[in-house]
């Protein structure tokens, strides 16, 4: 426990923890010190003059350093003799502190009316109007009039953009600098700064591209007034319209928590629509952060060309059918299929359209359940050694080593890269391992970057056992970058190996954490489905395969064979859909509910947010109904009664009930609705903090490591071919902005975000092959061709050839292949040398 003191808050004695800081310690004794500089989430830098408050020591004898006290036994005060800033201030013993005296409150009435001096007064038209700390706290602590002339007031730019999704308005600035330090501070990417001085001064953004980060969302939501405002949401709709509903993000394995802001529409007919996706508060998965595709990336949701109707194809064509019809006719193929039945489900289909794939599947006998993308492995693993229940990057600093492995954790999982970020400022041990530089490599206290040849995952991991050496905690992240299955299962084995042999399993912040590629892989491979099943079915051929939110034929599947019959179950046309027999319009996140299950093994519920889109429908639902058609069960009326069943079906999930899965509790810092002074617009959880079921360590089994890791030689599979001979390894990567549907849908917001197809060489391999920074290439591998801008890295592996997946319509594999490059154009008005 920390060690305590006493301190007299207006006349009231408290315990507090130590050295805590005093606007901190205040708020959690319901007394609010305004602030607008201070944020709960970064350092103080006592700016704005907001928290002044009236501060007084102890009087210490100055001989024996005794405490001085009063007849009544309290220490006699000594009072600084001007007023402090609260937010720069540790409490300490004995300390005493005003916050409502007269010296205060004229000192915070000053504080706003010089402020509201360079403030243009247009909040009636101004986006923050409604849950704005500056309109809040004037109301609270602002003088009545002014002494000021308004027309003395100084005029800036209003709509300044700073990047394209972040417009700044300049009059509305109060030069608190939390951007600035947000970005700095929490994020790492310095890309805002101050310009100018005094009444100028004014914030700029210094990178190129402008506002260059995928967080820059986070500085709307912590600006304490209307400056920094979204090219999303921008007049969008005045906050007091909105309904807030719960829901979690579907785009990666972190699961933030957000929310979704809905108003009735008139631009959609009346409906009710989602205006924007805001951070809801989880301080256990993303505190009060969300990546901007979190943020923008919902467009999906509205989109015209998403799949409204069922499609059945008659003559060669798909044509629209009715859902009776559509489920009739998969119904009888089913049937005649007898036990040749198979299914693949991709990473966005909830728990509960799982078990009811799961459930028509075997219904007929069958156990092909298989996992998209399939790539990577070890469920088994993480049902063993993953991380320990309460796990929490928040509390990792000093003493804690955090391996990353495999994987470019800004673009596959941005928040854990942020939250990784902060452990390691704090103290914690960093070690990043990868066969190239990613952006990890950026950081330079605490990390020990550690390079590796592809091929060489699971030998280099054992080989950090030297390394790791005395750490209390070691949590071992695991992606799947330049790995099959087999060799990412090499390489989670030795994970669990080394987390087993130094006994770092089965506690909090202790343990396995995979990178794996979807927002509910986990939920998937706790419903049954697994990669191995994947290569089996693929290799096969199903009488009917069920392609559920798995494009195979667009993301470069091996399909040796073709199934007799193809239901593809999706929200767009993909390729995948458009070879079906069937194809299932699927509802996206926010018109239905459902819960995911996330790379920590939270299970957690979103909810129906936004009217459903044309006639589509729940998964589980489609796949309950095709179920009764072929004699089984009577399908469920709502997603909560499946829940119901998986909670008797699916031991780990006997918890999981929606009930439980909705409960909340108070959450350090307290940010949200009445705080939003404090820590700005991110809302408080009214939805649930979610549930993690517990690892067999955890349990106490006894988690057997196996010797079965290669000790160097590459696993079967991964050829190194010979540049000498124009054979490259071509590495298929992962980048959060791509051309996938669901972010592809956001194009008009984010379009200048989304990469042209762009391929990373070598400079010694560009040099042979002619190419210079810039030029077009063409990269072949098997039958496909794609063309690509090429950038030359002399830091990149040489002999290998980086190829960022989703960027072009030319489908890539998902694992190491080999292959050719070679120039089509020179780079235009740039000399080839
Ligand atoms: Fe503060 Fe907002 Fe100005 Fe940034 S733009 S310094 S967050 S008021
Ligand atoms: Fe969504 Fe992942 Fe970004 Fe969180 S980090 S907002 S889950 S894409
Ligand atoms: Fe304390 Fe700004 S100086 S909140």
């Amino acid at each position: 426990m920390a060690d305590m003191v006493t301190i007299y808050l207006d006349d009231v004695e408290h315990k507090v923890a130590k050295g805590a800081n005093l606007v901190d310690v205040a708020k959690a004794l319901n007394n609010d010190i305004p602030v607008f500089c201070y944020h709960p989430k970064m350092e103080p830098v006592g700016m704005c003059r907001m928290c002044l408050v009236e501060l007084g020591g102890v009087q210490v004898d100055k001989d024996t350093k005794a405490i001085q006290v009063d007849a009544s036994g309290k220490p006699v005060v000594r009072w600084q003799p001007k007023l402090a800033t609260a937010c720069t201030t540790t409490v300490s013993e004995g300390m005493t502190i005003r916050t409502s005296s007269k010296m205060v409150v004229d000192a915070r009435d000053d504080v706003i009316e010089f402020l509201l001096t360079s403030h243009p007064l247009d909040c009636p038209i101004c986006d923050k109007g409604g849950e704005c700390p500056l309109q809040n706290l004037t109301l609270r602590h602002g003088p009545g009039t002014s002494r000021f002339d308004y027309n003395d007031k100084m005029h800036l730019d209003k709509h300044y953009p700073l990047g394209d999704l972040i417009f700044l308005d300049r009059e509305r600035c109060i030069q608190c600098a939390r951007c600035t330090r947000f970005q700095d501070e929490i994020v790492g990417d310095d890309v805002l700064a101050f310009h100018e001085r005094g009444r100028a001064l004014q914030i700029v953004t210094v990178s190129d591209p402008p506002f260059d980060t995928y967080f820059s969302g986070n500085t709307t939501d912590i600006c304490p007034v209307g400056a920094l405002t979204t090219a999303d949401f921008r007049f969008g709709a005045r906050p007091w319209e909105l309904t807030e509903v719960p829901s979690i993000c579907p785009h990666c394995p972190v699961g933030c928590n957000v929310s979704a802001s809905t108003r009735q529409d008139r631009d959609a007919g009346g409906k009710v629509v989602v205006k924007r996706i805001m951070p809801r508060q989880n301080e256990a998965v993303n505190e009060i952060w969300i990546c901007d595709k979190g943020r923008f990336g919902h467009h999906h949701s509205r989109a015209e060309d998403r799949l409204t109707r069922p499609l059945i194809r008659q003559n060669g064509k798909l044509v629209t059918a009715t859902w009776e019809s559509a489920l009739s006719l998969i119904a009888e193929k089913v049937a005649a299929a007898g036990e040749n039945v198979a299914a693949i489900a991709g990473p966005m289909l909830s728990n509960e359209d799982l078990f009811e794939l799961r459930r028509l599947i075997e219904g007929a006998n069958s156990h092909s359940l298989g996992l998209w993308p399939a790539n990577m492995t070890g469920g088994a693993l993480v049902e063993q050694v993953g991380v320990g229940g309460g796990t929490n990057f928040t509390d990792m600093g000093k003493g804690t080593t955090i391996v990353v492995i495999a994987s470019n954790l800004e673009e596959e999982a941005p928040v854990w890269y942020l939250r990784v970020k902060g452990a390691a400022k704090r103290g914690a041990r960093l070690i990043v391992a990868n066969a190239r530089p990613t952006e990890t490599d950026r950081w330079t206290w605490g990390a020990n970057h550690v390079r590796y040849a592809y091929g060489d995952e699971a030998a280099t991991l054992s080989g950090l056992k030297d390394q790791i050496g005395e750490t209390q905690n070691l949590v071992i992240i695991v992606g799947g970058e330049g790995l099959d299955r087999a060799r990412h299962g090499d390489l989670m084995q030795a994970a669990a190996n080394l987390l087993i042999e130094t006994g770092h399993v089965g506690k909090p912040n202790n343990g396995l954490l995979p990178v794996w590629p979807g927002a509910n892989t986990q939920g998937a491979l706790d419903m049954g489905f697994t990669s191995e099943a994947t290569e089996a079915i693929l290799s096969s051929a199903p009488g009917v395969l069920f392609a559920a939110d798995a494009d195979l034929i667009g993301d470069g599947a091996n399909m040796t064979s073709k199934a007799g019959f193809t239901v593809a179950v999706e929200m767009f046309l993909t390729p995948t859909a458009a070879a079906a027999d069937v194809v299932l319009p699927r509802l996206s996140f926010v018109e239905r509910d459902g819960s995911f299950t996330n790379g920590e093994r939270r299970v957690q519920r979103f909810y129906l947010a936004q009217a459903p889109i044309g006639e589509a429908r729940p998964d589980w639902k489609a796949f309950a109904e095709m179920g009764q058609k072929l004699g089984g069960a009577k399908a469920k009326l709502s997603a909560a009664a499946v829940m119901g069943d998986i909670t008797k079906a699916v031991p780990r999930y006997a918890d999981m009930s929606y009930p439980n899965l909705a409960r909340v509790e108070k959450q350090v810092p307290d940010v949200g609705s009445e705080n939003l002074y404090y820590g700005g617009t991110a809302y408080d959880n009214h939805g649930g903090l979610g549930v993690q079921w517990k690892v067999a360590s955890e349990n106490g089994a006894n988690a057997a490591g196996s010797a079965s890791v290669p000790a160097s030689a590459p696993a079967a599979g991964l050829a190194r071919p010979n540049p000498e001979n124009g054979e490259y390894l071509i590495v298929p990567v992962r980048e959060l902005y791509d051309r996938q549907p669901e972010f592809n849908a956001s194009r008009a917001l984010m379009g200048t975000h989304i990469d042209q197809p762009y391929a990373i060489l070598n400079t010694a391999d560009a040099n042979r092959l002619g190419i210079v920074h810039g030029d077009r290439i063409a990269v072949s591998f098997g039958s496909a061709t794609l063309e690509a801008d090429a950038r030359v890295d002399a830091a990149s592996p040489a002999g290998v050839i980086i190829l960022p997946r989703h960027l072009s319509d030319v489908p890539t594999p998902a694992v190491p292949v080999t292959g050719g490059v070679k120039k089509v154009e020179a780079l235009v008005n740039v000399p080839n040398h």
